[in-house]
């Protein structure tokens, strides 16, 4: 198996990053435009990170600073990342926000995921955020919808009875599941339109410090 190393992406990554994003997810869901990963590559440098394998391009997670209160009752994946825009993005907030984490298909089970889910800790860790905040896909709900609500269905992926692409792989990265979302991604009909929203909290964050933008390369 190849090294994985994570960076920071540069506007020449984007066609890569738009094939890739277009292969990760079934075909009927939102794709981000090049003006979208330009917009968050100049909005928030620091939150976007992709992985390489042996030097390929192979997986990115995109996030996000927001004030969680704005958002805690309700929101939209459309919604808290302003159309794949961030422009709701505010440093003031305690939260990173993950709006986004893909690996290419075929590469899946290596262990890029974690080192993309690694790269927002350290982040996290760096600018002394409280916690990671993300709403999950649930992908293989959809096998199950006839017979069990979203909620039961991500209560048997905790318990272990089922194994979700994506819940499976969020639980083992540490993160704790506080409930489902409806309508998060209304277009996605694996999910049926949910989502499962997770939390991480920041085990060195310092109530007493400021939060910081992190000048050095901390990946
Ligand atoms: C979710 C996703 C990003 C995970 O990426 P990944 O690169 O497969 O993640 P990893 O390889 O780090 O981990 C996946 C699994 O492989 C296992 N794994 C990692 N390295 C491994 C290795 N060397 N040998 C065996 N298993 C390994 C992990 O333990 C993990 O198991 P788990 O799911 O039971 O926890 C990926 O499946 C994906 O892109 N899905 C489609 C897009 C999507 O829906 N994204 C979520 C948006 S909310």
């Amino acid at each position: 198996m190849g090294k994985v190393s994570i960076r920071h992406p540069s506007r020449g990554d984007i066609p890569e990053l738009i094939g890739l994003q277009r292969r990760a997810y079934p075909p009927e869901l939102p794709h981000w435009s090049r003006s979208s990963f330009a917009q968050q590559q100049e909005t928030f440098p620091q939150g976007q990170i992709v992985a390489e394998l042996d030097g390929r391009l192979v997986g990115c997670a995109s996030s996000l600073v927001v004030l969680w209160n704005d958002w805690c009752d309700a929101h939209t994946w459309k919604e808290i990342t302003a159309g794949g825009s961030f422009d709701n993005h505010d440093p003031v907030g305690l939260t990173l926000y993950g709006a986004e984490v893909f690996v290419d298909p075929a590469l899946r089970g290596q262990g890029v995921g974690h080192a993309l889910y690694e790269g927002r800790r350290r982040l996290c860790r760096a600018m002394n955020l409280k916690r990671i905040i993300a709403c999950g896909r649930l992908p293989g709900y959809h096998r199950f919808a006839d017979q069990l609500s979203a909620e039961d269905y991500a209560k048997r992926v905790i318990w272990g009875d089922l194994r979700d692409q994506v819940l499976s792989f969020q639980l083992n990265e540490g993160f704790h599941y506080c409930g489902v979302i409806g309508d998060y991604l209304p277009e996605d009909p694996e999910s049926c339109g949910n989502a499962s929203l997770i939390v991480w909290l920041n085990p060195d964050y310092d109530p007493t410090q400021p939060t910081r933008i992190p000048e050095e390369d901390i990946l």
